[in-house]
């Protein structure tokens, strides 16, 4: 099985949690919201091995300018936790305090060390742009002037939505074990799946033992689809279309950050540490916009020999309408004329409008699905 990133498969969650409780009365407690406690769990299950913790200055200056950790590691967008200054000023290195969530101590925090930073150096090389316009850049702005790097030891599991989808890469690891896969491609989405996507997944299926789907839960877009239906309509294409003896669907619990190539580089990562060997790349992979070249994230890879997890790319699946198949620009010789993509926006409103897509750009069942959900979109 594929090794995890970094070479070890990070475990924080705390063994003895009633030994720490003890300073329930003696240490400080700081709130933290669900994006934080997304991280928080990423780092203490492994999903980020080899992350222990937040990144300390010089992990951060060396992912924004080498797309690396400081030991050369391969590694593309920062994890940090940023702080109200105020709030900073008083936290010392060495300093043990508890992130609270739902009223409850739910992991522990060891400061290390605290930092400011430039957003718009950060915007600038994580994202190739400071336009505001772009949703991860709003994000940076958004953020405290601090950032505080140090270790997590996780006291208790907070995400409870999905849990029946919600796998660790230790549980990931043992089950494709016991399925004997060995090639095992994982398909990163945001979306509710049309027939592009399904192609895409398919084709890589065709050469591999296993396909591991693996829908982002987190925050999204103003727009973009709601956890729940993307959970919801993958649970009716899967049902209808897949076979139930190589397919396995679970959540990846975490931010989009649309950052298009370095993100698809993060999101191999993640994937192999769930112990994936392969990674679908396919058109603008994370992209948002036109603010990267629908390719970009393919040609990053050339820069990460030593990633460890295989890319797998693909061109722009489209449906052709001389050909009557669904092909894409290696294996169709007809015009762009006869080609209908499979535009995201004109399925979102012909969803919003209570519509069923045409069956050629998405499954009659997919989109019934999506269309009794109370709420389809990110408001
Ligand atoms: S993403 O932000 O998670 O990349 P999305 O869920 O739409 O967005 O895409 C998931 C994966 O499918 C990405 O690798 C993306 O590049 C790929 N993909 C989406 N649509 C197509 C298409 N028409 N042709 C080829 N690949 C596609």
């Amino acid at each position: 099985m594929v090794g995890p990133h970094g070479g070890k498969l990070i475990n924080r969650v705390l063994k003895d949690k009633a030994e720490v409780l003890k300073h329930e009365n003696e240490f400080e407690f700081i709130k933290v919201n669900t994006d934080v406690i997304r991280e928080v769990e990423n780092i203490a299950f492994g999903v980020y091995s080899p992350l222990e913790g937040f990144l300390n200055k010089e992990d951060f200056e060396s992912v924004l300018n080498r797309k690396r950790l400081a030991n050369g590691v391969p590694w593309t967008i920062p994890i940090v936790f940023d702080l109200d200054d105020k709030v900073a000023e008083k936290l010392t290195k060495g300093q043990k305090i508890f992130f609270q969530y739902n009223n409850k101590p739910v992991a522990l925090f060891t400061i290390e060390e605290k930092f400011n930073f430039s957003k718009d150096e950060y915007a600038s090389k994580i994202y190739g742009t400071t336009d505001i316009k772009h949703p991860g850049v709003q994000r940076v702005q958004n953020m405290n002037n601090t950032l505080v790097s140090g270790k997590i030891d996780l006291i208790s599991s907070s995400l409870t939505e999905f849990q029946n989808y919600y796998l660790h890469p230790k549980e990931t690891r043992v089950l494709f074990k016991e399925k004997g896969w060995l090639d095992i491609v994982a398909f990163q989405t945001r979306n509710v799946p049309h027939l592009g996507h399904e192609y895409v997944q398919k084709a890589a299926l065709t050469m591999s033992d296993g396909l591991f789907i693996n829908p982002l839960i987190g925050p999204k877009k103003k727009g973009d689809f709601l956890d729940k239906v993307i959970i919801d309509a993958y649970k009716t294409l899967t049902n209808h279309y897949y076979l139930k003896n190589n397919v396995v669907m679970s959540i990846l619990q975490s931010t989009m950050h649309y950052a298009g190539p370095r993100e698809a580089i993060h999101h191999s990562i993640m994937r192999k540490n769930f112990g994936c060997t392969h990674f679908i790349v396919g058109r603008d992979h994370a992209g948002v916009g036109d603010f990267y070249h629908p390719f970009a994230a393919h040609r990053i890879f050339d820069e990460f020999p030593d990633l460890g997890i295989i890319p797998l790319f693909f061109r722009s699946f489209s449906r052709c309408t001389k050909c009557n198949a669904i092909v894409n620009d290696k294996i169709c010789p007809h015009p762009q004329k006869y080609h209908i993509n499979f535009s995201g926006t004109k399925i979102r409103k012909l969803l919003s409008e209570g519509e069923v897509p045409p069956s050629d750009l998405m499954r009659p069942e997919v989109a019934e699905t999506i269309i009794k959900e109370d709420k389809i979109f990110v408001e």
